[in-house]
């Protein structure tokens, strides 16, 4: 692929019409990239802590206040769930959703196509806003918390995606990042063979 911003890892045979999963750390963007992504593709998007919250009716932040653990279960029993829609969908996952190695060989098996936002931690921990789904950034320092999480969660986020992409060079290269991001991925996905180039539509034809 020409785009150095972008580079597939592992190319197997991606099923038909995969759901596409993206990963990575808080603040990379799965969520408003994941949104943009699903236009272009033409898909529905589901942000995974959004769906926690109004399958099971408690807050992310009410979950983790019974333990983390709980709050992981939940989350990974929610990811299975999704991977079963007969509808392919576009996901944007909680950032801890690789932590279990049960999720990831879900994410490494057929019939998913995982897309890593990469950032490094210092440039993610200026740009993640703490919210009331996110208590691990609760009166805490981001820079500790990001450096903590991307030590352990790099290598098991490589370990299941089948591109990268990387977020910081389109904040620096102007208007616009996240619809920048959303194109990027979408080729990489037409790379990979997860989407049909024929179905992506052009930024400019959805973009507000
Ligand atoms: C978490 C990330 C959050 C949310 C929860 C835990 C994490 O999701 O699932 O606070 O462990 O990184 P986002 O990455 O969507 O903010």
């Amino acid at each position: 692929m020409s785009d150095p911003a972008v580079s597939p890892v592992n190319e197997p045979a991606l099923a038909a019409r995969p759901h596409i999963v993206l990963v990575g750390l808080m603040g990379s963007g799965k969520t408003t990239v994941g949104k943009k992504l699903a236009r272009l593709v033409g898909r529905h998007f589901v942000d995974a802590d959004v769906e926690l919250e109004a399958r099971t009716g408690r807050s992310v932040a009410d979950w983790f206040a019974e333990s983390e653990d709980a709050f992981r279960q939940a989350e990974a029993e929610l990811l299975a769930a999704l991977l079963t829609e007969p509808a392919p969908l576009v996901i944007g996952a909680g950032g801890g959703v690789v932590i279990r190695p049960e999720t990831r060989a879900r994410l490494s098996g057929d019939g998913v196509a995982v897309v890593y936002l990469h950032g490094e931690p210092a440039f993610l921990a200026s740009r993640a806003q703490a919210k009331p789904h996110r208590p691990l950034l609760a009166d805490a320092d981001p820079v500790e918390v990001f450096d903590r999480l991307y030590a352990e969660r790099d290598g098991w986020y490589r370990e299941v995606a089948d591109a990268v992409v990387e977020v910081r060079p389109a904040h620096e290269a102007g208007e616009k990042p996240k619809w920048r991001l959303a194109e990027q991925v979408a080729e990489a996905l037409v790379a990979l063979g997860a989407v049909d180039a024929s179905l992506v539509v052009g930024a400019d034809a959805v973009r507000p």
